[in-house]
Order: structure tokens, then C-alpha cells, then sequence
């Protein structure tokens, strides 16, 4: 035993437990001189580990287009042409639809109709002329004899009006017809169908040719 040692055992030896034991905790108190550099290096991780998870923040903020799971689909800026050009062809193909349940039958998918029996649309004067004239056919129908590229038709069968068609409807089969096969008349509007609609609402009879001509005789004109 050291003299140190010595003394404490004489300092100590006539306490208690209660009295060793609150001796120690002050002792415990006294905080151990902070060694030289020891806060330094936490502080530098702190400040590394904070940036990469900042910087890693970032890059994922980028690439998960904000964090969000279902990211909006990115705004396409179609320009007026674009946006006329996709109303077009929604129109056609819905006018495709319709000559397919109501037209195709009788005058066929490639719009030749059937020799003397159905009259062709490709390139005819009634589906080329005014737009009034082939709508208010699908409207009322059509009978009787007429020429078509300078073939009879219409001497069997007359073409009843094909049931259920509204306005849309009508202006995109008839916008079809007349679109399709290297036709190339004018697109033919809902609003246009109504007006026609309105003019023929009188009317029970089917269509005979003559009566057409006379109504729109400027589409017929060089006979
Ligand atoms: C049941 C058969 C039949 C169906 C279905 C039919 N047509 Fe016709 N179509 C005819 C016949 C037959 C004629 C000639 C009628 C006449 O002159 O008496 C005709 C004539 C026409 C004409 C005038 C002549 C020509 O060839 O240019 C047009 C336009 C026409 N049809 C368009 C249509 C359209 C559009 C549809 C569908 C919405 C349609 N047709 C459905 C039988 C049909």
C-alpha cells in the first residue's frame, strides 16, 4: 500500500456506505478535461453526413419528379394546326364507325357500291356537290332512277333512310364519305345537320333524284 493509498483508507474507514456513496458521486462530478481535438471530428461528420443527405435530397427530389408516385403526364403544348388535325381525325374515324353499321352493306368499304344495283360515292356529284344534298339523303333517304358517273341506279331498290342517327352522327359519316377514297369535299358540321334537319322536318317521303338536282341544281351544273 502506498502512503496515498494509506491515507484514504484512513480518511475513509470510519464512514459509513451512505457516506462512501455520496463521496463518490461528487466525486463522479467532476467532468474529465475534454481531450484535445475530441469534438472536432463529430462535427465534421455532422456537416458531411448533413450535405450528402442534402445533396441526396436533391438528386432524388430530380429524378422522382418531386416525390411524387404518379407524376402529372407532362403538359403537351399542341399547337392550333396539331389540335384541328386530332379533332379531324376523331371525326373520321368516328364517321368510319357509323358508314361501317349503316352504309358498308350496300355501298361497300371501298365506297364503289355495286354495279347497277348500288350507286358508288367515290367521286359522285351527290356526295361531292353540297353538303345538303347527301346529308338530306341519309336524313330521308332515296329512290327512283339516278345517274351516277353515268350509270343508272336506283331502278331496283330505293335506299331507305338509315334509322338513328343524330346530328353528330350524320355530320361524321357523311364528313367520312366524302373525305374518304381521295373524295375531297368539305368537312360537314353538327350544326350544319340540325339546319338540314330542320328544312326536311316536314317531309315523309324519300328523295327522288330530280327533286335534288332542283334544289341544288349548281351541284350538278356540268352535267
Ligand atoms: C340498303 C342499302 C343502302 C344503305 C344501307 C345505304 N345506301 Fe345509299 N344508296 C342505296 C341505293 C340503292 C341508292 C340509290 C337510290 C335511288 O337512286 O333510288 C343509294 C344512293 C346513295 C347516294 C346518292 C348516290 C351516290 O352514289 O352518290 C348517297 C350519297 C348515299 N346513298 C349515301 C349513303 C350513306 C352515307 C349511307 C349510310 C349512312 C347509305 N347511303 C346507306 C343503298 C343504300
Amino acid at each position: 500500500m502506498s502512503e496515498e493509498e494509506k491515507d484514504i483508507v484512513a480518511i475513509t474507514s470510519g464512514m459509513s456506505d451512505e457516506e462512501l456513496a455520496e463521496i463518490h458521486s461528487e466525486l463522479n462530478k467532476d467532468k474529465h478535461p475534454p481531450t484535445l481535438g475530441f469534438l472536432k471530428a463529430p462535427l465534421v461528420f455532422v456537416f458531411l453526413f448533413g450535405s450528402l443527405i442534402f445533396a441526396c435530397a436533391i438528386q432524388l427530389a430530380h429524378t422522382t419528379n418531386e416525390f411524387r408516385v404518379h407524376p402529372p403526364k407532362p403538359a403537351v403544348n399542341l399547337t392550333p394546326e396539331q389540335v384541328e388535325e386530332e379533332r379531324m381525325k376523331r371525326k373520321l374515324a368516328s364517321g368510319l364507325k357509323v358508314y361501317e353499321a349503316k352504309c358498308i352493306a350496300c355501298h361497300q368499304s371501298t365506297g364503289l357500291g355495286q354495279e347497277g344495283q348500288y350507286p358508288p360515292l367515290k367521286n359522285s356529284k351527290w356526295v361531292l356537290g353540297d353538303a345538303g344534298i347527301i346529308s338530306k339523303i341519309v336524313l330521308k333517304g332515296l329512290k327512283g332512277e339516278i345517274q351516277v358517273l353515268g350509270k343508272t341506279y336506283g331502278t331496283a331498290i330505293p335506299m331507305p333512310p338509315p334509322p338513328d342517327l343524330n346530328d353528330r352522327a350524320i355530320a361524321d359519316v357523311v364528313t367520312y364519305v366524302r373525305q374518304a377514297w381521295e373524295n375531297n369535299a368539305s368537312e360537314v358540321t353538327e350544326e350544319q345537320v340540325a339546319v338540314f334537319r330542320e328544312e326536311v322536318s316536314g317531309r315523309t317521303d324519300l328523295w327522288s333524284g330530280p327533286e335534288l338536282m332542283e334544289l341544288y341544281p349548281d351541284s350538278f351544273s356540268e352535267n
